[in-house]
């Protein structure tokens, strides 16, 4: 399968970068702390898709922050960027929890792309991806 190499170096935090991958958005955003913190303070109960639907781990890892962004580098979060309800692009930085809102039929999720209000069912999807350096990133 394509894969797309994306440059990281120039993203401070709070900024996102958008690439297409297969035909879809694939935000890179290098997150802001006050972000981290508000993603892992919330209860895995709290959550109306508790799995991580991250294609980089087990189908059933739970939707932990620490499950949703890069291992060990809990600033960096890449996901594709398509809701789960019927496929609209959501907007960034938006929403009743700071993430993304999908201004189709209104879903709401959080700054760990999980969805929290809203129609859509699922977490949007972390694609598979890997760092090749600590400025460079592989997705695909
Ligand atoms: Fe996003 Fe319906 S497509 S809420």
């Amino acid at each position: 399968l394509a894969s797309t190499e994306v440059d990281i170096s120039a993203l401070q935090p709070g900024d996102t970068l958008t690439v297409k991958w297969r035909g879809k958005p694939v935000v890179v955003r290098n997150r802001t702390q006050k972000e981290i913190d508000e993603a892992k303070s919330v209860a895995l109960t709290d959550l109306k898709d508790p799995v991580a639907r991250n294609a980089n781990l087990q189908l059933d890892a739970p939707a932990t922050d620490a499950n949703r962004a890069a291992p060990g580098k809990e600033n960096w979060f890449v996901m594709v960027n398509v809701c789960t309800h019927l496929g609209c692009i959501p907007l960034g930085q938006q929403g009743e929890f700071g993430g993304w809102f999908c201004p189709c039929h209104g879903s709401h999720y959080d700054t760990a792309g999980r969805i929290r209000g809203g129609p859509a069912p699922e977490n949007m999807a972390v694609p598979v991806y890997s760092f090749v350096s600590d400025t460079k990133i592989k997705i695909g």
